[in-house]
């Protein structure tokens, strides 16, 4: 049963249970947020998203404090934008800035560039003292960069409700808190999955890919969306494509699509085979020489077909097997088993994905 608050002086329906963040975005109010990720518990970390609420003394975290029915919430007043304001001047403390004062995104998701400019950043505060440790990890894939690290947790969290493996946490105290792995192993070293989310949740780029490189000149970015082809789950991915080549893939964003957002190692890192020169780009056969050779898709199959053949008439047809992959759509699996059954007569046939 809905029970009805004040929004913004608007009467709105709303569940119990549900955050006034929930009740915003549904009737289409902004609210900053920067610790949230609807796929993890509700942290109110980060202080962004502070709102009015009726009978309460000091402001509350949009994504963490549950509706009650006849509350009033406001979510823009001059108390808000100077406590917006005054958060964000100590989010960019360490951060380079632009010659407008915006912080220098080196080609990575920085949520609070958008943010500077919409409330502005009217003080300069000092960086941290000492600057917080930054040893690059030897992995290959996933980078750290303190600087830009607003200790948002959401790196952890995701690592810990989402992937379950718990692979990094935050470390020390105060303005030399981190992001860190148990007795500082190599992400190697632990239970990490590689999966990136970590790099996906963080809304700073401070958990960034190391071997993307960074959108160069003035060549738009075109998100391509794509179905991943390392399984067949089917995962959603978005393939950034600048000047013909991808620079990097994404996930589409949390509860839009199947993965919800995540992807595996393979998927969000593995996609040097696409443009790699040593990519087989034409079949190749093998000729008298014992040499492979280029050749047509048509002379190709010609020859596989007339080598099934002859096997199937010195040995019988069981004496075939056909393995087809979880790689390939389910009508490419039927049709591998249509070809073994129908056109070779054996019922020798398997898919990967079966085991
Ligand atoms: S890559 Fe995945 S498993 Fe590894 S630290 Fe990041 S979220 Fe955790
Ligand atoms: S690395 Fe990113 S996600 Fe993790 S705590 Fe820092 S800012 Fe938040
Ligand atoms: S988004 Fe609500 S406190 Fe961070």
């Amino acid at each position: 049963m809905s029970i009805q608050i004040t929004l913004d002086g608007r009467t709105v329906a709303a569940l119990p249970g549900e955050t006034v963040l929930q009740v915003a975005q549904r009737e289409g109010v902004s609210i900053p947020t920067l610790c949230h990720d609807p796929r993890l518990d509700p942290a109110a970390a980060c202080r962004t998203c502070l709102v009015e609420v009726s009978g309460q003394r000091r402001l509350q975290p949009a994504c963490a404090w549950k509706v009650s029915p006849g509350v009033a919430v406001t979510t823009q007043s001059e108390t808000i934008t100077r406590h917006r304001q005054v958060l964000l001047s100590m989010y960019l403390a360490d951060h380079e800035l632009d010659e407008e004062g915006l912080p220098i995104t080196r080609g990575r998701t920085n949520d609070l560039r958008e943010m500077a400019k919409t409330y502005g950043t009217p003080i300069r505060l000092e960086p941290s003292h000492p600057p917080r440790d930054s040893r690059e990890d030897v992995n290959p894939y996933i980078g750290y960069d303190p600087a830009t690290c607003i200790l948002c947790a959401r790196c952890t969290r995701y690592c810990d409700e989402v992937e379950a493996v718990s692979a990094i946490t935050l470390k020390g105290r105060g303005s030399a808190t981190t992001i860190s792995t148990v007795a500082e192993l190599s992400l190697l070293d632990t239970t990490c999955e590689l999966c990136g989310g970590c790099i996906d949740t963080c809304p700073t780029g401070a958990m960034y890919e190391k071997k993307a490189p960074r959108a160069q000149g003035a060549s738009p970015l075109e998100k391509v969306r794509s179905t991943c082809n390392f399984c067949g789950v089917g995962c959603q991915l978005d393939l950034n494509v600048q000047d013909g080549r991808i620079i990097k893939v994404t996930s589409p964003p949390a509860g839009t699509t199947v993965n919800d957002g995540n992807l595996c190692v393979k998927g969000r890192f593995a996609y040097d085979f696409v443009h790699h020169d040593e990519r087989l780009k034409t079949p190749l056969i093998r000729r008298q020489d014992g040499q492979l050779h280029p050749c047509s898709w048509d002379e190709a199959l010609d020859a596989a077909a007339r080598g099934l053949l002859r096997v199937k008439e010195r040995h019988g047809a069981d004496s075939l097997g056909f393995v087809s992959s979880s790689r390939c759509t389910g009508e490419e699996n039927y049709l591998v088993q249509k070809l073994s059954r129908a056109a070779f007569g054996t019922n020798n046939c398997h898919q990967c994905a079966a085991t």
